[in-house]
């Protein structure tokens, strides 16, 4: 059995938002209720639509942002009611690379320096010990030792990416939080950095949350899929079981409108119907009912428990049928 690193149990976040003027405020649920396990060196991809709460997972994870309820363990340790100190260690154990490799990078520092920064903070290495572990870390993301006086502007996107991700790995953290780290990047060079990301996963045995909204990218990481929608799980499992059979009609439509380079002509391809609901006045029932072609009036009056069903978990009322 592999080391749970990460556990998150029942984890919400809500937003307060103003209406408008005079309007008062109403209740964003944007992350409504996820749980799952992770274990070291092990994927969990995110996938889902803009605004399902993705971001929102990834920033809860990473300490940035308490959440309103719900716990969290960090290699064992709650997170939840953690000492200052506890927390300080903990935020090592979870690092986060961003889809703009500038909100992880400052423009005004030397790269060599910005990757020595959490080694000068967290260790007691001598600065010729820390100089040694950076370019060992900079070879390993693909770069030369004279790019260690650079300045992050004198790098492509791509070369940007990989400092980030060299950076968030300088101190071997049991997590890692990627949010869309390669979907601002040239498709050309997409692979080589996802490539990367996965090579060091082996090296160190890192976990990885990938959030992705690209499912062709999904599988070519992922261990285990978590489907979003409107903040609540859809449906998760391992990877090989959803891409083969997906048991929620919203997994369903996001895998049927993915372009695949054999298309399965006997599949038909289901089209997600309307617009995805408003998320400050979501619907009654199953959220998805207003855009399912399978929805009953059952569906629009009972929310369908996150179920077991098989080898993974899946929100719908009649998830069996598609078995
Ligand atoms: N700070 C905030 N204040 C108010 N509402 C917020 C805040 N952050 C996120 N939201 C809302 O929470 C919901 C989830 O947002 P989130 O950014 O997590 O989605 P996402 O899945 O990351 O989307 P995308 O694919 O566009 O990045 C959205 O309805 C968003 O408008
Ligand atoms: S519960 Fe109903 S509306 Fe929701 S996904 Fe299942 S069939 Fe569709
Ligand atoms: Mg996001």
């Amino acid at each position: 059995m592999s080391e749970v690193v990460l556990t998150a149990r029942d984890l919400t976040r809500h937003y307060e938002v103003s209406r408008g003027l005079f309007k008062g405020y109403a209740t964003v649920r944007a992350l409504n209720g996820v749980s799952f396990e992770l274990e070291a060196g092990k994927t969990l991809a995110v996938v889902g639509e803009s605004g399902c709460g993705k971001s929102t997972l990834a920033r809860a994870l990473t300490l940035i942002e308490e959440p309103s309820s719900g716990s969290l363990k960090i290699a064992g340790q709650e997170v939840t009611g953690a000492g200052k100190r506890e927390r300080k260690q903990l935020r090592r154990d979870v690092q986060m690379v961003f889809q703009s490799p500038y909100a992880s990078l400052n423009p005004r520092q030397k790269i060599g320096d910005q990757l020595a920064e959490p080694l000068l903070i967290n260790t007691a290495l001598s600065r010729t010990e820390r100089r040694e572990k950076v370019q060992a870390m900079m070879l390993q993301v693909g770069l030369r030792p004279e790019h260690y006086q650079r300045y992050p502007h004198m790098f492509s996107g791509g070369q940007r990416q990989r400092i980030a991700l060299a950076r968030a790995m300088m101190l071997q953290p049991k997590v890692l939080v990627a949010d869309e780290p390669t979907s601002a990047l040239d498709v050309s060079i997409q692979a080589q950095v996802l490539n990367l990301f996965m090579d060091l996963q082996k090296e160190f045995n890192t976990a990885y949350v990938f959030i992705s909204h690209n499912l062709a990218v999904v599988r070519h990481v992922a261990d285990q899929v978590l489907v979003m929608y409107l903040g609540r799980p859809a449906e998760m499992g391992p990877k090989a079981d959803i891409y083969e059979k997906p048991l929620h009609p919203y997994t369903q439509a996001l895998l049927s409108a993915t372009p695949t380079i054999h298309p399965d002509p006997l599949k038909p391809k289901i089209k997600i119907a309307g617009e995805l609901p408003n998320p400050l006045n979501p619907p009654d029932g199953c959220a998805f009912h207003k855009r399912c072609p399978y929805a009953t009036e059952r569906c629009g009056r009972e929310v369908p428990a996150f179920r077991q069903v098989g080898t993974r978990q899946v929100a719908c009322h009649y998830a069996e049928q598609f078995l």
